[in-house]
């Protein structure tokens, strides 16, 4: 089964075709951050209209180069939410129109869900059972996953998701959006020595996450050093680095009792924030001490992406799950409502 996948749930226009049998056969992302840049964030209204303008052009793009006609697609799977609203309704409306058009089956798929899977569309992809630490702009998740739509939520963040940690640190720190990245940037010329930030909820047993008081801790030091430091890019540099040393400690130190109380062996990491190094190489060294093995998406789908709603949806349409007609995007969406395959 051929699959095209659309994605538009924020501020990145993805698409893509997948195939069960033969495997992802064209991909494209189209990100908007230059239009939201100015403003430091995602303005809602402009990223759905963008997403208007170019989900189409992006479609037709990816099955040129898959050298594909539209006839031989067999289904179309777009993201039905989480997310903003608006650009749920952009991929949604037109996902279901067109596969009303050609006249095939259509399904709406969990974006957390497509996270989720990300790593299945690499080699070697993990077996189930797994426990996934999803790590997003929107979302901290734990998850016990038996198999596809067989979620067992282990803890979560009570506030600030680590994308939105990092998103909000950058901005303290006088980075443009989007922060994350710049900020793991800033961060390689830190010295880690310098501060040490607090592992939140590390002390206490549980999987549960809090973020939001690092980027106040971050906000106190940077005011206390700048007050009497002569290099403000230098402090910088350090707070980014002391900052990104705890967000990773503390999601390393979670997985590793995650996997210790479910008994399993394999960790999977996915969402905008597994694409950051230091988090990839620190929880590869925890893990792998624990006789346990890591499974990544490539960094291009780790953040958000077409392909991984194509083979999320590829594998729900498999089953035979479909979206009537009547679509129903969903701004929240709890993954755990999420029928099993
Ligand atoms: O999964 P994603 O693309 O979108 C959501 O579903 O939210 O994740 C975006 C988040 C943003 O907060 C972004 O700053 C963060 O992932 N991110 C990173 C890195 N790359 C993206 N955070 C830290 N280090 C990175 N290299
Ligand atoms: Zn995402």
């Amino acid at each position: 089964m051929r699959v095209l996948g659309i994605e538009t749930s924020c501020d990145e226009t993805g698409v893509a075709i997948y195939d069960d049998r033969a495997g992802l056969l064209a991909h494209a992302v189209y990100s908007q951050v230059e239009i939201h840049a100015e403003y430091g964030g995602v303005v809602p209204e402009l990223a759905s209209r963008d997403h208007v303008r170019k989900t189409l052009p992006l479609i037709r793009q990816v099955l040129e180069d898959a050298g594909l006609a539209r006839a031989s697609i067999d289904g179309v799977a777009f993201t039905a939410g989480p997310g903003l609203i608006g650009a749920l309704l952009v991929g949604s409306a037109l996902g279901r129109s067109l596969a009303w058009a050609w006249k095939v089956p259509a399904i709406g798929v969990h974006h957390m869900e497509g996270h989720l899977l990300a790593p299945l569309i690499e080699t070697p992809a993990p077996e189930f059972p797994f426990v996934a630490l999803l790590v997003s702009g929107g979302h901290t998740q734990l998850v016990d996953v038996i198999g596809i739509g067989r979620y067992r939520i282990l803890g979560e963040s009570l506030d600030d998701a680590a994308g939105e940690a990092f998103d909000k640190t950058a901005k303290i720190l006088g980075l443009p959006y989007p922060g994350g990245p710049e900020l793991a940037r800033l961060a390689e010329s830190g010295d880690p020595k310098r501060f040490r930030f607090p592992r939140p909820m590390t002390d206490r047993p549980g999987l549960d996450f809090s973020f939001s008081g690092l980027k106040t801790f971050t906000l106190n030091t940077l005011n206390k050093e700048l007050a009497v430091s002569e290099d403000s890019q230098r402090t910088k540099a350090d707070i980014a680095r002391a900052f990104e040393e705890a967000v990773v400690d503390t999601l390393v130190i979670k997985c590793r009792r995650a996997l210790r109380e479910t008994g399993r062996r394999r960790l999977i990491l996915a969402g905008g924030v597994s694409a950051n190094r230091r988090l990839r190489e620190r929880m590869d060294a925890a893990i792998a001490a624990e006789g346990g093995e890591t499974y990544y998406p490539r960094p291009m789908f780790c953040t958000d992406n077409g392909a991984m709603i194509a083979f999320a949806g590829c594998q729900r349409l498999l089953a035979g799950q479909t979206e009537p007609l009547a679509f129903h995007p969903r701004a929240r969406w709890p993954m755990g409502e999420l029928p099993p395959v």
